[in-house]
C-alpha cells in the first residue's frame, strides 16, 4: 500500500534560513500542488508564534508539536511540505517523512549562510545567545544529519526560481 511515487509529497529540509519555504512555495506553484509550511501549521494549531512556544513552554514541547503536525500532514498526498531545520533531529520524524515524501535537502555553504545571519537570527530561538562559533558548530552538526539519504541541492549560486525549476525538472 505504498503511495505511488507521482503522488508522494515533496519535502524540503535543511538549515534555518536556506530558503525551504521560498523554494517550497515556488515548486508547489509550478506543480499546481498545495504548499504546507510545518512551522506555520504549528503556529496556527497552537495559536502562538514559534518564538513564543520556545519561550513559554520550551523546545521539548515544540518538538512534540512538530512531530504531531508532521505525522498528521505527511499522511496527505500530492503536497509540497517544508519542515523546520530541527525536524530531522527526531528519528521518528525522519522515518515518517522518508516513507511518505520525496525529500530534498537544500544545502548552503557556511560562508553564504553567514552573510545572511542578520536576516535569520532574530526569528530563530535556537540561535538566540549563540556566538558565531557556536552557530558554525551547529551548522556542521546539522549538515551531517541532513546529508544522510536525500537528494542534495546546493543553493549558493542560484536564484530560488532557478532552483525550483531544477527540482521540478528532476522529478520528470
Ligand atoms: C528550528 C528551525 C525553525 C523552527 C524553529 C526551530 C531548528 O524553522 O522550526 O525555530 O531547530 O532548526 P526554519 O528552519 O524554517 O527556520
Amino acid at each position: 500500500h505504498d503511495v505511488p511515487i507521482k503522488e508522494k509529497n515533496i519535502m524540503f529540509i535543511g538549515f534555518m534560513g536556506v530558503g525551504k519555504t521560498t523554494i517550497g512555495n515556488l515548486v508547489a506553484k509550478k506543480l499546481y500542488r498545495d504548499f504546507i509550511d510545518i512551522d506555520q501549521e504549528i503556529e496556527r494549531k497552537h495559536k502562538m508564534p514559534v518564538t513564543e512556544i520556545f519561550k513559554q513552554i520550551g523546545e521539548k514541547a515544540f518538538r512534540q508539536m512538530e512531530k504531531e503536525v508532521i505525522t498528521e500532514l505527511c499522511q496527505k498526498k500530492l503536497k509540497v511540505i517544508s519542515v523546520g531545520g530541527g525536524a530531522f533531529l527526531q528519528e521518528e520524524v525522519r522515518e515518517i517523512c522518508l516513507s511518505s515524501c520525496i525529500v530534498f535537502y537544500l544545502d548552503l555553504s557556511w560562508g553564504s549562510w553567514k552573510d545572511r545571519i542578520s536576516l535569520i537570527v532574530d526569528s530563530r530561538p535556537v540561535l538566540q545567545g549563540k556566538s558565531l562559533e557556536d552557530m558554525e558548530k551547529l551548522f556542521h552538526e546539522r549538515k551531517a544529519i541532513y546529508s544522510t539519504h536525500h537528494s542534495k541541492i546546493n543553493t549558493d549560486k542560484q536564484e530560488a526560481e532557478e532552483i525550483a525549476d531544477y527540482i521540478v525538472d528532476s522529478l520528470k
